[in-house]
């Protein structure tokens, strides 16, 4: 194996070991951070002169070409290296020589995996934010065009109060708000530059941090040098907010599982995002759905893990944490993928309106509303609810809905009841009589639908 550091070995190299050390198959997808971080920190090795200025500028030059024949997969990564940072230098030092060999003074690998690891995060923080944001879109589209699709709003999954399509999935727009403010509030907490830490101890050359943290977008440099190469909390931040988007999209796909069935039938998924059966020719099943519902654990499990792992580890830097890369990758390509996929299913999804609205009449949803209305008319809340009980009652044994009723057996319960009732508890007005913030009443909903226009 090409290493780094055999000068004080004796012993023949173990293979075994050698491989259970290595992360080179999973860090290489770090790459572009780790020449992007080697980059910046030879320009600041040269402009302090630490090493001479030619052979920082060759590095620059030489690191920038290995870029682009990464990039075009003209040079390949080998997996005899230990990591990615020793493939890099190596690399290096077999083009230029001498000047390559500089390119690790002030450094230790500690600092430098710091450093990839974070730029790594940043980038997948920023694309998730762009596919929350683009599954927004979708959800905004069917919610401006949804404000009058009435439908029943669930609690223990009973029909319990009229409301609208648009209002239910406001709900998850706003899920994934919160979603987007927490990756924001990660960024702002993690861009802080840890190169120049070394070890753990910081280093004798005099590096300019500053300079390195700006080249590289940070906001500035991390202090304690000690905590700075040991620090896993950005991780943990990034895959509890991940594990929140995933709970919301599997919650979503739920939702969505069970609309779909042939109980509901309120949508219906695209053929390009269902499957069918190798058995039952008639079904078609919303694969997608399930598969987003059942990765959500694959994330929660990536979360488990690296709190674990960083569990009880003194300080600084211990090998541990190497055990931080495989499943935060794992993580960050689950999340991003259920994003994506999950937005292609929404964009397609066809709603069947008639349907919604017909479960919406059914099962009572207006009896709050037949309640509401007595109020209207001077009877107390209380009473108004159990003289709507003994309605619903009677409606079960006929088996009709209020709306049925005629005015005289509405009067034998209450002589309040008027001919104004049956407007009073229709779909329509029950849903857009509900105007407070937040509420599904048409007018309401659309000054939430000018505010989410505003945020994206
Ligand atoms: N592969 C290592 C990691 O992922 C890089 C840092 C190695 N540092 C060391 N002292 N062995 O953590």
């Amino acid at each position: 194996m090409a290493q780094l550091w055999g000068g004080r070995f004796t012993k023949q190299e173990d293979a075994e070991v050698n491989a259970f050390n290595a992360s080179i198959n999973f860090d290489k997808r770090m790459y572009r951070e780790d020449i992007e971080g080697s980059i910046a920190h030879a320009t600041m090795l040269g402009k302090c002169g630490i090493i001479p200025s030619e052979d920082s500028d060759k590095i620059v030059c030489e690191l920038k070409k290995i870029l682009a024949e990464l990039n075009e997969g003209s040079l390949v990564i080998g997996d005899e290296y230990e990591d990615i940072h020793s493939f890099v230098e190596a690399t290096l030092i077999s083009r230029i020589g001498d000047a390559g060999k500089k390119v690790h003074t002030g450094r230790s690998r500690n600092d430098q995996v710091a450093l990839d690891m974070k730029l790594y995060t940043r980038n997948v923080l920023d694309d998730t934010d762009r596919l929350i944001k683009e599954l927004q879109i979708v959800l905004l589209d069917i919610i401006k065009n949804n404000t009058e699709t009435y439908m029943p709003g669930f609690t223990h999954l009973q029909k319990a109060q009229p409301t609208t399509l648009a209002h239910y999935f406001s709900a998850y727009f706003d899920m994934f708000t919160r979603d987007r403010s927490r990756i924001a509030d990660i960024r702002v907490r993690l861009n802080k530059c840890p190169l120049g830490s070394g070890a753990l101890a910081g280093t004798t050359y005099p590096l300019d941090r500053v300079f390195v943290a700006k080249e590289l977008g940070f906001d500035g440099p991390t202090t304690n040098s000690m905590d700075s190469v040991s620090d896993r909390d950005y991780l943990i931040e990034t895959l509890s907010a991940f594990s929140t988007i995933m709970m919301h999209l599997s919650r979503f796909s739920e939702e969505l599982i069970l609309w779909n069935s042939n109980e509901y039938r309120f949508v219906e998924m695209d053929d390009a995002f269902s499957t069918g059966s190798s058995i039952m020719p008639q079904k078609k099943n919303p694969d997608i759905a399930e598969l987003v519902r059942g990765k959500t654990g694959r994330v929660y499990g990536a979360l488990m893990s690296i709190l674990t792992t960083m569990k009880g580890i003194p300080l600084a830097y211990n090998k541990d944490m190497q055990e931080d890369k495989e499943m935060a990758f794992d993580a960050f390509d689950t999340t991003r993928n259920c994003l994506h996929l999950f937005t292609g299913m929404l964009a397609t999804i066809s709603f069947n309106k008639e349907r919604m609205a017909e479960s919406a009449m059914k099962g009572f949803t207006n009896a709050t509303d037949a309640a509401d209305y007595l109020v209207t008319k001077g009877v107390p809340f209380r009473d108004a609810h159990g003289i709507v009980g003994r309605l619903v009652l009677l409606c079960i044994d006929k088996g009709c809905s209020i709306e049925d009723l005629s005015l005289d057996e509405l009067k034998a319960l209450a002589p309040q009841f008027d001919e104004d009732v049956y407007s009073a508890v229709s779909l329509e007005v029950c849903v857009n009589r509900r105007l407070t913030i937040g509420a599904p009443g048409k007018e309401a909903m659309d000054k939430q639908i000018a505010e989410y226009e505003k945020m994206i």
